[in-house]
């Protein structure tokens, strides 16, 4: 399949079948991931893998049956030139989080290993919650005490997963085999068809 064909072929998948992804193929998306560009050559992102993902399912239930379960963080210890200091560089973490995670959903894919980003962050809280939880979840979301409810994805990165505080959630991506492909002649999301227009729409 060439390139174009590979990067249209790619759907974010929600439906897993339980198959693993074997070690080497797995060592490779990382490696895929570690080879996108870095601003101004910081090479500041870690991955963390995880193949138990029960900690994830709180928050993204429809991930069962997903293979590995990766997050990626900024190192916020590099120090000097190192880091992104000025108010003009701080989104560019972001933007080589998501180079990164394009490379491994890409190469993935040349793999026949399927993905899902997942929009997961030091602001997520589980899904489950009484109202009172939720109205509590924003107050502590306003005083920047979210980290202290114990259903805070932020919460559990540190003190299940044992991350420390240097290493800042900047994304994360589900990887595995899919069970159901989206036909892309109905499916939606977020009640927008999964679908492009002709790049004439988007250009400007
Ligand atoms: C930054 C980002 C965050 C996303 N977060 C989620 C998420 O939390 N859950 C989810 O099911 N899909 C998530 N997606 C996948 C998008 O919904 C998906 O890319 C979009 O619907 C287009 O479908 P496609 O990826 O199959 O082309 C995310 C995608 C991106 C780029």
């Amino acid at each position: 399949m060439n390139l174009l064909d590979l990067i249209k072929k790619r759907r974010s998948i929600r439906i897993f079948t339980g198959k693993k992804i074997p070690e080497e193929e797995l060592k490779q998306i990382l490696e895929a991931g570690v080879w996108a560009p870095s601003g101004c050559n910081n090479q500041e992102l870690r991955f963390l893998v995880l193949e138990d993902i029960t900690p994830i399912l709180e928050f993204k239930p429809y991930l069962k049956g997903v293979s590995h379960f990766i997050i990626i963080f900024c190192d916020t210890s590099l120090k000097g030139s190192k880091m992104y200091k000025n108010k003009n560089q701080r989104h560019l973490k972001f933007i080589d989080t998501g180079l990164a995670l394009q490379n491994m959903v890409i190469f993935a894919k040349s793999k026949g290993i399927d993905s899902c980003i997942c929009n997961l962050s030091k602001y997520h809280f589980k899904l489950k919650g009484k109202i009172w939880e939720k109205i509590l979840r924003r107050i502590l979301i306003k005083l920047n005490l979210y980290s202290f409810s114990k259903s805070n994805f932020e919460y559990i990165v540190r003190n299940k997963l044992k991350i420390p505080k240097h290493l800042e959630i900047t994304g994360a991506v589900a990887l595995g085999y899919g069970k159901v492909f989206p036909d892309l002649s109905i499916a939606m999301h977020d009640g927008k068809k999964i679908k492009r227009n002709p790049v004439d729409f988007y250009r400007l």
